[in-house]
């Protein structure tokens, strides 16, 4: 087999997620943006390390934004495109948010223009979790039995808050913020990438140990009825191991986890825009072998 990393030259678009605060991997990825010379980094959240508030607020002031500074100063850089995930909490991003990177996009349930190519929407939300950290979790049906409904959300202050969604699963369902962020696309025939922090149900990207499958069932309906052309995941770090699989078309939309296992390389994925199933490439696992499908004329 051919390595994937000598394929380096024709990406337009980098993508990884649940980097969780590793100063390495995130040098490993800007350095592979530099040598892909792609034109566009996104970042399908879990950005910060699994910790406290004021601990992550610390590593995007002092890893995160320095890095991404570092990077944006060098001629031709990548646009950047980023999304929090479920372990980020929100009162640590002001830092990230507000620190004045030129072409750096928040895009957490907004849609923006994407390179010249279309439109990127975002999404950190996820079904509720097995976990404590409650600030994107968000209630949907068929929920996994694991589902933990108490837990915490964090406060602008940095103190946390006991939350729990008993009583009010309905007005914290993903399927709600789904149909809010359908209301911000445009209705052009532009190209549409869906960046969501959460994997579509019954997927080769959803799946934990055995196999069992815990993406979320409203994000698979909205890329069903919304048709991107493609969908952008993370949050199941072990899917691709588990299910052998790092892309899979879901109709016409070809959707990716890149997975990402610490003390391991980058797990990262590539493409270009004008062929993305025949360009997608892993940077462990080599090309995604999906079909070229049609190529635009
Ligand atoms: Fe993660």
């Amino acid at each position: 087999m051919s390595d994937p990393r000598s394929d380096h030259t024709t990406a337009d678009v980098l993508y990884a997620s649940d980097l969780h605060g590793h100063t390495g991997l995130y040098r490993e990825l800007f350095e592979t943006a530099w040598r892909l010379r792609v034109r566009a980094l996104i970042l399908g959240g879990d950005l910060a390390p699994h910790t406290d508030v004021a601990t992550q607020r610390r590593f995007y002031e002092e890893v995160l934004v320095p890095l991404l500074r570092e990077y944006r100063s060098k001629p031709g850089a990548a646009e950047i495109f980023h999304i929090p995930g479920n372990d980020d909490w929100k009162a640590s991003l002001p830092p990230l948010l507000d620190a004045g990177l030129g072409g750096t996009h928040a895009i957490h349930g907004r849609v923006v223009p994407f390179l010249e190519y279309g439109w990127v929407a975002g999404l950190a939300s996820v079904p509720i979790t097995p976990f404590a950290m409650k600030d994107w979790d968000r209630w949907e049906e068929g929920l996994a039995a694991a589902a933990k409904m108490e837990g915490f959300r964090s406060e602008p202050d940095g103190g946390l808050r006991a939350y729990t969604f008993r009583g009010r699963e309905r007005r914290e369902s993903l399927a709600a913020e789904l149909e809010a962020l359908e209301r911000e696309l445009p209705s052009t025939e532009e190209p549409l990438i869906c960046v969501f922090h959460g994997p579509p149900y019954g997927t080769a990207l959803d799946q934990i140990a055995r196999g069992v499958h815990v993406g979320s069932r409203e994000s698979r309906r909205f890329l069903e009825r919304r048709h991107p052309v493609l969908g952008l995941h993370g949050h199941i770090h072990e899917s691709p191991a588990v299910s052998g699989r790092f892309a899979e078309r879901l109709g016409a939309t070809i959707c990716v986890n890149a997975g990402q296992r610490m003390g391991s390389a980058l797990h990262a994925v590539w493409f270009r825009l004008d062929d993305i199933a025949g360009s997608l490439t892993h940077s462990l696992l080599g090309r995604a072998g999906l079909d070229a499908g049609v190529r635009p004329g």
